[in-house]
């Protein structure tokens, strides 16, 4: 199959081949998403082939605006509304109850919840909009690797296998959205991002719990997602706590190096070796993808690592990112 790439002028012909029952992998502030008609059984699950995601894993699905939403929920609590009023679209993903039958169930993993993203991007928001209906759409990675932030990354991941992409260029966010549950009381963050627990709680006017994901493979887990490696380059990636680290780990040609501009500069490291996170945690957060496939590309290179940072909340998603991409290896 040939996959074609998309900008604006096109977007016609992306919408058609969603509706057609084609794959379509769209931008999004914080990540790409691989795109299919969520009310079609058929389309849903080739998404999981393409991915060679496990099909236990439930899909988000976006939509254009609340009003989308409202026909696949089976109720829309106050909580709910705020947090849509406040946050959409944005990198918010919120979980509610399914109305019962309105989705298949190779979308919603047979779970009695849903979660529905509503992206802030304009391409992305006609895109769907045209289309009428909502559409699934997990990150266009090939599963265990890193979510992509550009075209080209899902290009590379998945060229072949889906219909085309509609290029919108770098995503902003860089790390994917939050996800927030309000299928239960209090309301529990499940994956952490851009949005905080603390800004979360601020909007509802109560506490809200964050779940540090410490599933093991035999449990039924609440983001199914979490159980499974992730983010995951061929080589083996470290965490390096602490800045002053970087000076004293015994580096070679087989190592690649991640961290802020200052640290890198001073290391006596091959240039190529070196990806530049950028100047702060808002830099990293959008470059820490890219710098895992730029590695992931140079099959030379054995272990790579990669800065931590430890700001409170504001870092809980890039640090839950990078330990997992590291399976837990800190030095
Ligand atoms: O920023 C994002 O959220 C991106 C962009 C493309 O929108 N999407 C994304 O999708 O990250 P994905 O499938 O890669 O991650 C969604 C996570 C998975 O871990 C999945 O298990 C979990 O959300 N999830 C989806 N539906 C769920 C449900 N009903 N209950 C619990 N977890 C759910
Ligand atoms: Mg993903």
């Amino acid at each position: 199959m040939e996959t074609k790439i998309f900008k604006r002028e096109q977007l016609d012909e992306a919408v058609s081949l969603l509706r057609e029952g084609e794959l379509v992998a769209f931008p999004t502030e914080t990540v790409y998403g691989l795109g299919a008609l969520a009310t079609r059984d058929d389309s849903v699950k080739k998404v999981y082939a393409a991915k060679g995601r496990p099909s236990d894993n439930p899909l988000i699905v976006t939509v254009a605006d609340e009003a989308m939403m409202r026909p696949y929920a089976k109720e829309v609590p106050e909580r709910a509304e705020k947090l849509i009023k406040h946050f959409w679209p944005g990198p918010l993903t919120i979980l509610l109850l399914a109305k019962e039958g309105a989705l298949p169930e190779s979308a919603t993993g047979g779970l009695p919840t849903v979660a529905f993203r509503c992206p802030d991007d304009q391409l992305t928001h006609d895109l769907i909009a045209k289309l009428g209906y909502p559409i699934v759409g997990p990150s266009a990675n090939t599963s265990t690797k890193p979510s992509p932030t550009t075209a080209q990354h899902v290009y590379h991941d998945l060229k072949g296998k889906i219909a085309g992409i509609v290029d919108g260029g770098e995503t902003e966010v860089g790390l994917e959205s939050t996800i927030v549950d309000l299928s239960v009381n209090p309301a529990v963050v499940l994956r952490p991002g851009k949005i905080t627990p603390e800004e979360i709680s601020q909007v509802l006017g109560e506490e809200v719990l964050i779940n540090r994901g410490h599933v093991s493979d035999k449990d039924v887990p609440k983001a199914p997602g979490m159980k499974y490696r992730h983010y995951a380059p061929s080589a083996q990636v470290y965490v390096v706590d602490q800045a002053e680290t970087f000076a004293k780990l015994d580096l070679d040609v087989s190592c690649g190096v991640m961290a802020t501009s200052d640290l890198l500069e001073n290391l006596p490291v091959p240039e190529e070796n070196k990806f530049n996170l950028g100047k702060n945690l808002t830099e990293a957060d959008h470059n820490l993808f890219a710098g895992l496939r730029y590695f992931d590309d140079r099959p030379e290179i054995k272990s790579i690592y990669v800065e931590g940072f430890d700001q409170g909340e504001e870092s809980l998603a890039y640090m839950n990112r990078l330990n997992k991409a590291a399976g837990g290896h800190h030095v």
